[in-house]
């Protein structure tokens, strides 16, 4: 069955590299998913205090995550980790106590840098963010995307075969990975 795929960019930035990168996923993408993006830009900072009573920015959040069969997240690297924006996201997703968005929900990394390591260290960062929320993940293939000059156009054309095949096969595998999970434990 066609599965909805709600995907986050954890980039704020109007020129994101990461949101070309999501894009080109998205036109990559096999048949059987749909996609609808996961905005994180108008989320205050998270505290506990407002657990007891969500504003709607955070219930905004949570009912979005809940409606989708699973996550994609698209991140940049900043200073070695995932970007603070996306952090504090995830934050309000896993909470009130109880009440983790995060749980039995499929999920997958990728990301994309102007840097050589392509956020290799960030996305470890946040598949151990992702695994303390239970959420289960495709372990492999794993992708880090070295974002050239012209390799992605704003509107996430890939302009080499060999990266949009690459980018292509991650994504089949993202289909199968999502399929297996919702088959061996429907979620809705
Ligand atoms: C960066 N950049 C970066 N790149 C990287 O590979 N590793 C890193 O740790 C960092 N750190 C970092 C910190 C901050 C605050 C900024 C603004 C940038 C460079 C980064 O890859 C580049 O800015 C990309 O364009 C970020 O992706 P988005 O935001 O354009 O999607």
């Amino acid at each position: 069955p066609p599965y909805t795929v709600g995907y986050f960019v954890g980039s704020l930035a109007k020129a994101s590299v990461n949101r070309r990168l999501a894009k080109a996923l998205i036109r990559l993408a096999p048949d059987g998913l749909e996609f609808v993006e996961i905005p994180i830009r108008d989320l205050p900072l998270y505290s506990y205090d407002y657990d007891a009573d969500y504003p709607p920015e955070g219930r905004a959040l949570k009912d979005a995550i809940a409606s989708v069969d699973a996550l994609l997240f698209v991140t940049p690297e900043y200073n070695r980790a995932i970007p603070g924006g996306l952090k504090n996201a995830i934050d309000w997703a896993s909470r009130p106590w109880g009440q983790n968005s995060f749980a039995g929900k499929p999920s997958a990394v990728i990301g994309g840098s102007i840097g050589q390591i392509g956020t290799a260290v960030a996305q470890q960062n946040l598949r151990s963010v992702l695994s303390f929320c239970n959420s289960p993940q495709m372990n492999s293939p794993e992708a880090y995307i070295h974002i050239t000059e012209g390799l992605i156009a704003d509107d996430g054309e890939v302009s080499n075969d060999g990266t949009a095949a690459f980018l292509g096969g991650f994504m089949e595998s993202y289909y199968e990975f999502v399929t297996r999970v919702l088959t061996v434990v429907p979620q809705r």
